[in-house]
């Protein structure tokens, strides 16, 4: 039976990979470690606290003790670190918890699992490991910094390679706002407080790679979107505000670029980086699915207002009448300090060398998205805190 110890799995990533893993795989054991920060919620794995193969444990992933007590106690196969300070905007208000998150906390969990994992050392003296263990990073696109953008208006790319078309199985073309797409090889170049912190703990994790021949991987993904996300990101914000009839605070023009990967897309490549990702290897997980955040706006109003119309049961869930749920709803504020322009993966590697490619098209996973929020309110109702409320006077009301 394979052990893992999953960070931050109360949190939206982790909690959709912990759910993704104990339904694929039966003889599995997941151990939590999660700090239940705002960002982290019981609510989210209710289910999963209540299974057998589940193990919580409330903490900091910079406490030393705990983690070795964890080793301790179970034979862990697996590290998966998605705990982390993830949001840019908090990050330019407060950046000192995510350099000690982020950064402090990565080396504590490896610093760990290297001596639990340790048998001895070679006669160069580098460690060598235990078989079947293996440390995953779970970084992000923004430590390769922005990419131009080269169109107003996204142009339909002709696919000729025909590693980047297996890539996309049967798109023939893809819709991009730019020449250039971030690669494995892309120089690092993070420019926000929390792609700094980010780019510093994959830095760590390749240094104990080298140095001390750990076996890892890195994960670096674009947007995920999804069930679970806590609405302070653009998509879950923007549903939570068209249900109330709230303004929709837009950063600047709108016209900054993200690439969206559905977050279930994203669990299906962490598992398989886990089981087959080469040693050492940056592995990008991206969706080739760029939009405009004013764009992306639109289409949610649009689908919230058509879902409403052709299923009217589902008005119950509204705090506005339905005659509001337009665009002008849509309000432009200040733009966030330093505004990354756009990010595109290209992730023909993970694709070509793995075989995992993005299933879900953008369509289809942001009316899945939206669904999945109108038919779980209490959710949403239960995570947003006085804190939070405080938070977002404080961020987009003054
Ligand atoms: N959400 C995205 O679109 C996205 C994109 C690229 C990369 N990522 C990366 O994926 C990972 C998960 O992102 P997410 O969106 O699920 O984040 P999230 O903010 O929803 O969840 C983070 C979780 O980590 C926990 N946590 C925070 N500090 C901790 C600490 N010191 N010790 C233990 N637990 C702690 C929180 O309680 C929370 O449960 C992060 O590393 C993030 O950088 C996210």
């Amino acid at each position: 039976m394979k052990v893992y110890l999953v960070t931050g799995a109360a949190g939206f990533i982790g909690a959709n990979f912990t759910k993704y893993m104990l339904k694929k795989y039966k003889d599995i054991k997941i151990i939590i470690l999660d700090k239940l920060t705002y960002a982290g919620n019981l609510g989210t794995i209710k289910e999963e606290l209540e299974d057998k193969r589940v193990e919580f444990v409330k903490g900091d992933i910079k406490n030393r003790e705990l983690v070795e007590n964890i080793f301790y106690r179970y034979d862990v196969n697996y590290l998966v670190n998605f705990a982390a300070e993830s949001h840019v905007d908090r990050s330019i208000e407060n950046p000192q918890v995510f350099l000690e998150t982020n950064i402090l906390g990565t080396q504590n969990l490896l610093d760990v699992a290297k001596s639990a994992w340790m048998l001895g050392t070679d006669d160069k003296g580098y460690p060598i490991y235990k078989e079947g263990v293996k440390y995953l990073q779970v970084s992000t696109d923004e430590v390769y910094g922005s990419l131009s953008k080269d169109y107003e208006e996204a142009i339909d790319l002709i696919l000729e390679d025909d590693e980047v078309k297996k890539v996309v199985k049967d798109r023939v073309s893809l819709k991009t706002y730019g020449d250039k797409f971030f690669t494995e090889e892309t120089p690092l170049d993070p420019r926000s407080p929390y792609s700094s912190s980010k780019a510093s703990a994959d830095m760590i994790v390749m240094a104990y790679a080298e140095t001390y021949n750990m076996p890892v991987n890195i994960t670096r993904c674009s947007n995920n979107y999804g069930p679970y996300h806590f609405p302070e990101k653009l998509i879950p914000l923007i549903i939570k505000n068209i249900l109330e009839g709230e303004k929709l605070p837009v950063y600047g023009d709108g016209k900054n670029v993200r690439d969206w990967l559905y977050v279930e897309d994203h669990a299906k490549a962490i598992d398989i980086v886990i089981n087959d990702g080469r040693l050492g290897e940056v592995y990008n997980v991206g969706g080739f699915n760029e939009e405009q955040n004013i764009n992306i706006v639109k289409l949610t109003i649009d689908t919230i207002a058509k879902i409403m119309k052709e299923e009217p049961a589902y008005q119950k869930v509204l705090k506005t009448d339905l005659d509001n749920i337009n665009y002008d709803l849509i309000t432009f504020v200040k733009d966030r300090l330093g505004h990354d322009m756009r990010y595109a993966i290209d992730p023909t590697k993970i694709a070509t060398e793995l075989g995992w490619y993005p299933e879900t098209n953008f369509e289809d996973g942001i009316e899945k998205t939206i669904r999945w929020y109108l038919d779980n309110q209490d959710w949403v109702e239960a995570i947003v805190s006085g804190d939070y409320q405080e938070y977002y006077k404080e961020m987009y009301e003054k």
